[in-house]
């Protein structure tokens, strides 16, 4: 199969992260990279292959690029989507997908069906939670009817926009939001109801709020999903996403069951739990990398990726909690734009 072209807009921690599997992508190879802080795109350039260039509009430009890589901070990417868009490029950009409902919906509005645009979660290269889709789509332990998740981590030291509720958000819209996206994913049924608080409790020197907390109703069920920045959990570095982590999960099904996962002799697996008897299911690894899935989605006009979420849905998670917040305490009715 043919290889696409890919241009990079923004090299930072995000980038660090994505490296690995943009080195392993057989269907994409880099072209071209851009950041204003000409140190980072070199760097990258060398990992990656690809030349650093003086500008964005140089990538965007560049009529052999195919799929442009917005992986800049959120109040960035609005006007970047719309010039991928009018230049012909396919997106790969990553959560949250915009600042605000307002952008978001002219990124969808921009996108429309004209190019190809996928948004990178937490769920995303995930073989486990598509193990428990899997699950879940068969219907052999029920439906999912409660998602609960607690996140605790020490809060963005690696920029100066991450903690601005105008420019990004608190620990929801930071973190949480990927919980979000898996919780409905999970669940297959629109949301309807959400109730949300937020507080300082214990970094009063921030913007936003430390300690968030959101309940999501769905028709027979629920996602419990809370995150704190209270607790000064380790720092291993500040110059990256390097922090300790602490991630509890479980879910219930309406038959009873509860799952889990963990690994058993090296091997991934999902575990339920009902009664005392247990069901498990080996974690089976997904094919290729997501740019090889998407760049293979845009070869043979195939489906999306069930792993990468789309501009719509990722502008509805943005949705859900911008409402939330201007409702604190109060549940109110979830509101989605069609
Ligand atoms: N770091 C993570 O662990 C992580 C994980 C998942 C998602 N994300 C998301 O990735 C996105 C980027 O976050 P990050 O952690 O890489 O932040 P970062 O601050 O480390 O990197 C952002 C990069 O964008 C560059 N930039 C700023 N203005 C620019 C412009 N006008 N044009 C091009 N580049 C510009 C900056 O110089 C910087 O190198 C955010 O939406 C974030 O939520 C980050």
């Amino acid at each position: 199969m043919a290889k696409l072209n890919m241009g990079i807009i923004g090299c930072g921690d995000f980038l660090r992260w994505q490296a690995n599997g943009i080195k392993k992508s057989s269907l994409v190879r880099v072209r071209s990279l851009f950041d204003p802080d000409a140190g980072r795109s070199k760097k990258y350039a060398a990992l990656l292959g690809g030349s650093p260039v003086g500008s964005a509009d140089e990538i965007f430009a560049d009529k052999s690029v195919d799929i442009i890589c917005l992986f800049v901070p959120p109040w960035l990417r609005k006007n970047m989507v719309i010039q991928a868009v009018k230049c012909g490029k396919h997106i790969l950009a990553t959560k949250p997908l915009g600042p605000n409902i307002a952008d978001c919906a002219a990124m969808v509005k921009a996108v429309g069906k004209k190019v190809r645009a996928g948004i990178i979660y937490r769920r995303t290269g995930s073989a486990l939670f598509e193990t428990y889709k899997r699950i879940f789509k068969s219907g052999q332990i029920g439906r999912l009817a409660l998602y609960r998740q607690d996140w605790l981590h020490h809060y963005p030291q690696w920029n100066n926009w991450a903690t601005d509720p105008a420019r990004n958000g608190g620990p929801f819209m930071d973190a949480m939001i990927h919980n979000l996206n898996i919780a409905r994913y999970l669940m297959g049924r629109p949301a309807t109801a959400c109730t949300y608080s937020s507080a300082k409790l214990a970094h009063r020197e921030l913007k936003c709020g430390d300690t968030e907390f959101m309940k999501l109703d769905f028709a027979g069920g629920s996602a419990h999903l809370f995150i704190t920045w209270a607790a000064d959990l380790a720092v291993h570095s500040t110059q990256g996403n390097d922090r300790e982590h602490i991630d509890i999960c479980y879910m219930v099904t309406d038959k009873g069951w509860r799952l889990t996962d963990c690994w058993q002799d090296d091997k991934q697996v999902v575990i339920a739990s009902r009664l005392g008897k247990k069901k498990v299911w080996p974690v089976k690894p997904l094919g290729g990398t997501v740019f090889d899935r998407f760049a293979a989605a845009i070869l043979k006009k195939g489906p999306q990726p069930s792993d990468l979420p789309d501009m719509v849905e990722a502008a509805q998670d943005v949705t859900i909690y911008r409402q939330a917040e201007r409702q604190l305490g109060k549940i109110h009715k979830v509101k989605l734009p069609r």
